[in-house]
């Protein structure tokens, strides 16, 4: 059986920088409160003349594959494209990023697993590769949030929270007696509580038709409750990692850098102190972008890598919780 290696790491994110000052003059909170909440500094909105979700995946993933050496986009086999924000209701994104990098003809598959999506994808695409199904895969998150958020008072919980951005790896298929790679995927989860963190519609049923009246309606904001989904988060981390390690005989020692979904900087500085991980083994930026979902991982990947922060040989833990419930984690040996 094949295994399969991150050869690229790439990420965009939009270029307008949103501060919590700018959002305190909006709606009623302040900088110091979203601080203290959730570590957030700023985040990214996107540019709505510019950037799509499709173009802000395609930048990344043209950062990714220039990183892996490819020059043709056409060497890519195959693309899992995670967002729960499409640019169209259907078809979704990854039919959009194959058209502007050029691939026409090969497979696109998208996920909506939320936060948990980057890991989903990772997990189907590290699985065709293994079957030898195909060699070089695209894996994506990229999320435009900004667009469904309410900067009222009745939006506030969600609209400090998240922000837009994409990132993308380049996984490719390399034999099995090769020490990098990813070296398992684990996937969960709990449907009991899909109405803790949601977006009700437009939902295809409990409506004969679309209504005006439905489409402009609290109905259509995303809807959390921050405390249940807290709670959660911070179990479910922990199981998720811990499965990991124990699925491969590793303790958390043998971990070089855990990136978690930056969901806010609580819930990562509690699996820190938690798993008893040092500073130097958890990589945040949630400060400067906030939550981006799906692509939250792989821009923190990015980054981690030009920091210096994440190595060739080390071993990387990536770990999230969020809508669905979901959550997952993966081990990977960095080439
Ligand atoms: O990616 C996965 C999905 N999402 C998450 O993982 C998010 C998980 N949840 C959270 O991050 C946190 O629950 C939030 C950041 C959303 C909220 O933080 P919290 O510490 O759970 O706050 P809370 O909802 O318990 O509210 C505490 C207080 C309340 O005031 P009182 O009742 O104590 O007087 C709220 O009304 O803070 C108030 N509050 C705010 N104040 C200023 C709630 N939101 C805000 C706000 N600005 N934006």
């Amino acid at each position: 059986m094949k295994r399969s290696v991150i050869t690229g790491v790439g990420r965009f994110l939009p270029e307008r920088i949103v501060t919590n000052e700018e959002l305190s003059n909006l709606f009623d909170t302040t900088p110091e409160w979203i601080v203290e909440r959730t570590g957030i500094q700023e985040r990214r909105f996107f540019d709505p003349d510019k950037d799509t979700v499709a173009s802000m995946a395609a930048s990344a993933s043209r950062m990714a594959m220039e990183q892996a050496g490819i020059t043709n986009p056409k060497e890519i086999d195959f693309i899992v494209f995670a967002t729960i924000t499409p640019d169209y209701f259907f078809p979704g994104s990854g039919v959009l990023m194959q058209r502007e990098l050029g691939m026409e003809g090969i497979g696109a598959l998208d996920l909506r697993n939320a936060c948990s999506g980057f890991i989903y994808a990772l997990s189907v695409a590290d699985n065709f590769i293994k079957t030898g199904m195909y060699k070089k895969i695209l894996v994506v998150g990229a999320e435009i949030q900004t667009s469904a958020m309410e900067l009222s008072d009745r939006g506030r919980n969600i609209a400090v929270i998240f922000g837009d951005g994409a990132g993308a790896v380049v996984l490719e298929a390399a034999e099995a007696d090769d020490k990098a790679g990813i070296l398992s995927t684990h996937l969960y989860a709990d449907g009991t509580y899909a109405e803790e963190l949601y977006i009700k519609d437009p939902g295809s049923s409990r409506h004969k038709k679309y209504t005006a009246e439905m489409l402009t309606g609290e109905s259509v904001l995303p809807y959390m409750n921050g405390n249940a989904v807290f709670k959660h988060a911070i179990v479910r981390f922990s199981q998720a990692i811990n499965d990991a390690l124990n699925h491969n005989g590793l303790t958390k020692d043998d971990i070089d850098l855990l990136i978690p979904h930056q969901a806010n900087l609580r819930i990562s500085n509690y699996l820190k102190d938690h798993l008893k991980l040092t500073d130097d083994q958890v990589f945040n930026n949630i400060m400067h972008y906030g939550n981006t979902t799906a692509a939250s991982i792989p821009i923190a990947m990015s980054e981690a890598i030009e920091k210096g922060k994440l190595k060739s040989g080390d071993l990387l833990c990536v770990a999230a919780f969020g809508s669905g419930f979901t959550w997952a984690s993966s081990l990977i040996r960095m080439r």
